[in-house]
């Protein structure tokens, strides 16, 4: 590789947990940090690539140089990623996007009342089965997981669902893996099978898959 070997190509990058109003004060989100999704534009704006970070509220201070969005909810998310999808050549999705968002935003603070209460919820688009849908050939496009169990079962499974390159799952309750830390052990799959990467900082495991991603970009345009 040469230390630009993502020059002139463009790469979507969102990163963190989305945030699913209930009411003006409340929310619905997860412990997502959003440190993988920073440390992929990092990564892939050092080796030469034009990005773009759609991130939810997280408390990282985002690389200079790369176009930043921010946003709260899935669907936020959803409407951003729809309205630059098409120029990318590489696509990773990052984010912990909510599955579930609250029914109803209530306009004012919900007040206690009874002992127990009900929260409907509705299920979010999902984004990146959107994307696997609508992607054009030469588009890449990467999806993230975290199990609790059956780590590669689900996630191979969800990498053809969703008609993904590559899928990076994550061993979530491995020491030195997951949410808040720094560094990650991941499982890389991809239609061919699957590799599984030894502990390692975030910024080394962002490095290792746009550099996998790179290669499979340049197979699938010979
Ligand atoms: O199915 P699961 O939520 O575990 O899939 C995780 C992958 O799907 C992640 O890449 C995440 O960003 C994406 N996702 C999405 N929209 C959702 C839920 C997950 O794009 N509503």
């Amino acid at each position: 590789y040469s230390d630009h070997y993502l020059k002139g190509k463009k790469v979507l990058i969102t990163a963190g947990p989305t945030e699913e109003a209930i009411d003006p004060v409340r929310f619905i989100t997860n412990h997502s940090s959003g440190k993988m999704g920073y440390a992929l534009a990092k990564m892939a704006k050092r080796a030469g690539a034009e990005v773009t970070l759609i991130s939810g509220p997280v408390s990282l201070t985002p690389p200079f140089d790369v176009h930043k969005i921010f946003i709260h909810s899935a669907k936020e998310l959803l409407k951003e990623v729809q309205t630059c999808y098409q120029d990318q050549d590489m696509i990773l999705m990052a984010a912990a996007v909510a599955d579930y968002a609250s029914v109803k935003i209530a306009d004012q603070k919900i007040k206690k009342r009874d002992q127990k209460m009900q929260l409907e919820l509705i299920k979010n688009p999902d984004i990146l089965a959107w994307l696997g849908e609508h992607k054009e050939n030469h588009q890449i496009l990467c999806g993230f997981a975290m199990e609790t169990e059956h780590l590669l079962e689900n996630a191979a499974a969800k990498c053809e669902k969703k008609h993904c390159d590559m899928l990076a799952a994550n061993h979530l309750l491995t020491p030195g893996a997951g949410f808040q830390s720094d560094t990650n052990i991941m499982t890389l799959i991809t239609p061919e099978g699957y590799e599984e990467l030894p502990l390692m900082s975030k910024d080394a495991v962002a490095e290792e898959i746009l550099k996998r991603l790179y290669r499979i970009s340049q197979k699938s345009t010979r």
